[in-house]
């Protein structure tokens, strides 16, 4: 595996297999690699020629008070990860390479980022967007591929590929859970102890709401209300959103539509924001 921190050299590299007639398969990611990153890895492998994995903290999608400066890290051991799944490239650049000075073109997308995660952190997915085109640009991939644990994230991507007319399939990895049901995050090794219960009460919420659903619920608004006290029930809590939406448009829904909803769900447990999803149908 080689490891490539300028943007010139990846460029280089990345045209030079597409003229080969090489395919590329590309994760970005943030590092602090767990095995859901390693489940996007494995389905890149399976789908290209060349393997391209980013590791980039990416400041613009951090808020004023979030945790840009605490995000965890530890690279040697997210280049030992990558080298075992049989990663090509890693793309490690530091932030003056991604964002020269006198930088000043985003992308920003009109409807999809103004729900759900959007509403709490209003610049966030136009980071999102700008650094995944710049790294599209740079990785030149035919492929790439983005968990659904952050599911507005892998709609805006998928919206901004389409409106853009970029040549890349984008393919959508299902979440990866620890064996109590916790969906993984880099985020979770912020939680102590006697909160890691509590982060429970967002999977354990996804179970309850399809149980509501398949007993015969079909007030979504009742759903919320049912969940909100369950997570409230839980110490160290406290709720972001709790939303039942269209899964395409992201818009809210109050009575079960014939083909399913979005259950999205963002809780502070302790230090920690964390969030989680599932689609739920009524023969689900
Ligand atoms: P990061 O949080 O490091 O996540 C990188 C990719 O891993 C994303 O596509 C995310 O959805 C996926 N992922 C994270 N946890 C997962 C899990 N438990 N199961 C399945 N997939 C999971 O998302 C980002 O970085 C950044 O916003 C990025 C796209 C790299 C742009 O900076």
């Amino acid at each position: 595996m080689k490891i490539i921190s300028t943007v010139k050299e990846m460029q280089k590299i990345s045209l030079a297999l597409k003229t080969k007639g090489e395919t590329i398969s590309f994760v970005p990611t943030m590092g602090f690699l767990h095995k859901g990153h390693l489940s996007l890895i494995k389905i890149a492998k399976q789908q290209a020629d060349t393997v391209i994995v980013s590791i980039f903290v990416n400041p613009t999608q951090f808020g004023p008070n979030e945790d840009l400066d605490k995000y965890p890290k530890d690279f040697k051991k997210d280049r030992e990860l990558c080298e075992n799944e049989g990663v090509d490239y890693l793309f490690y650049p530091d932030v003056k390479e991604i964002y020269p000075e006198n930088f000043q073109t985003y992308i920003e997308l009109s409807k999809l980022p103004k729900y759900l995660c959007g509403k709490n952190r209003p610049t966030h997915f136009k980071g999102v967007a700008t650094v995944v085109t710049k790294l599209f640009n740079i990785t030149q991939p035919d492929i790439a591929i983005f968990g659904k644990k952050d599911y507005q994230q892998f709609q805006i991507i998928k919206q901004m590929v389409k409106d853009l007319h970029l040549p890349i399939k984008i393919i959508g990895g299902e979440i990866i859970r620890e064996d109590d049901g916790l969906a993984m995050s880099s985020r979770n090794k912020y939680l102590k102890s006697a909160e890691r219960e509590s982060a429970l009460s967002l999977s354990k919420s996804l179970k309850l709401a399809e149980d509501l659903i398949k007993k015969g619920e079909t007030n979504l608004l009742l759903v919320r209300e049912e969940i909100k006290k369950f997570i409230e029930s839980f110490p160290y809590t406290e709720i972001d959103y709790i939303s039942t939406v269209d899964p395409q448009l992201l818009t809210n829904i109050d009575n079960l539509p014939k083909n399913g909803f979005l259950l999205a769900l963002a809780v502070k447990v302790g230090r920690a924001r964390l969030i989680d999803n599932q689609l739920i149908k009524k023969e689900s």
